[in-house]
Formats: C-alpha cells, structure tokens, sequence
C-alpha cells in the first residue's frame, strides 16, 4: 500500500533531525521499510544541510528499493527482512529510527523488541501509519496493528525510558494520497 510521509508529519520528524543532529559524535540513523526513499531522501537532504556527520541505514525486504544513495560512505541499504537487518546494526548505537515496515500487530511488535536495544541512550522512536481513530478509514486501517503494538509495549518502551514526544494524527485530506497516516515519536532520555 502507498503511504506518504505527509508535509505536517515531515514538520515533526524535521524538528527531531535537527535535535540529533546536534549530537556531538553525529549520530546513526535508520529508516526501516523505505520503499522508494522518498523519505529517505528527505532525511538524508536535511541532515547534509545541517553540515550533519551521520550515518544512515535503509531497510528494506524488497529489492526494488531505491539505491540512489549507492556508493555512499555515510549510507547503507540493508535488503532483508526488519529482524535480520537488526542483527547488523550495533546494540546502541542508534539516534534515531523511524519503523514503518510491515504494519501488522506481529510484524511491528517484533521490530519495536529487535529495534529498542539498538537505541542509544539519547534518541527518538518513530513510529508511522499509526492511524487508527477514524471509522473512514477503518477498511484500510483494520489490517494495521501499529497502535495496538504500541499500547501494549508501552509498558516495554517505558522501562527503557522511552516517553511519547510529539505526534500528528491520521487526517483525511481531499487527495487520499497526501493523507497523514499518523505518527507517533517517543524521545529517551
Ligand atoms: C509504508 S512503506 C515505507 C514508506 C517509506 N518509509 C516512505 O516514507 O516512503 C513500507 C515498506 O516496508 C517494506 N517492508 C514490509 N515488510 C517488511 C519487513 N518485514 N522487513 C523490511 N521491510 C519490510 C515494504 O517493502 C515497503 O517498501
């Protein structure tokens, strides 16, 4: 299914990244499920015009997934599955991570458990598609788990001194394609 990261959702993440990117080693970011790298580039535009020293990592299961940043030292792409890819990414070392893979309850709640021990001590969890509240979109959001991972990790995700940060809800606009699908970011420390 497309999913856009709408201009109102991107004002957030945008505020975040500059947060980070004041971190004095740069920090490490990832974006799991990526499709495109609409997003992606986004991400990685904002950080080069903040003078940033990051490194990001893309992660995705299809390989259709973009490879503009190919040949870059300061991103990777990852194809595989959330999981597996976790596996090569640090315990801790993470700034940043937006989770927007596979929106299933199963599938998200394995990412927030293969994703949370990657994060450092100071960082942000994002999470997209959380879009749940609004009948309309019930045909569409009744196969998405994403809020309901998230209430029942809110137990796991404040232990680990996680706390909901700034979010936008899911809002219908006239172009469905420009809709918000709802995000929700949580900042340790
Ligand atoms: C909603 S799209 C990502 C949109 C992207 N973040 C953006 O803003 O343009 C979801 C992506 O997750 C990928 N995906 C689905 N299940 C996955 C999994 N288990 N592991 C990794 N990627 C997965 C899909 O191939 C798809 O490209």
């Amino acid at each position: 299914m497309k999913s856009e990261i709408a201009e109102r959702e991107w004002k957030l993440m945008e505020q975040t990244l500059k947060e980070v990117s004041k971190f004095a080693l740069g920090p490490d970011l990832a974006e799991i499920g990526i499709r495109k790298g609409g997003t992606t580039q986004k991400i990685i535009k904002c950080l080069e015009s903040m003078s940033c020293e990051y490194f990001f990592y893309g992660v995705d299961i299809d390989k259709r997934s973009s490879d503009f940043w190919k040949g870059s030292e300061r991103a990777k792409l990852i194809i595989g599955s959330s999981c597996d890819a976790a596996e090569l990414i640090p315990d801790g070392s993470l700034s940043w991570c937006l989770i927007d893979a596979d929106h299933s309850y199963k599938a998200v709640c394995a990412d927030i458990d293969a994703y949370l021990p990657k994060m450092d001590g100071n960082s942000f969890l994002l999470f997209h598609d959380t879009g749940l509240w609004d009948n309309i979109w019930f045909d569409i959001y009744a196969q998405f788990g994403v809020l309901k991972a998230l209430q029942d990790k809110a137990g796991m995700l404040r232990s680990a001194g996680f706390r909901p940060y700034l979010y936008s809800e899911q809002r219908l606009k006239p172009e469905r394609e420009r809709a918000e699908h709802g995000i929700i970011i949580y900042k340790r420390g």
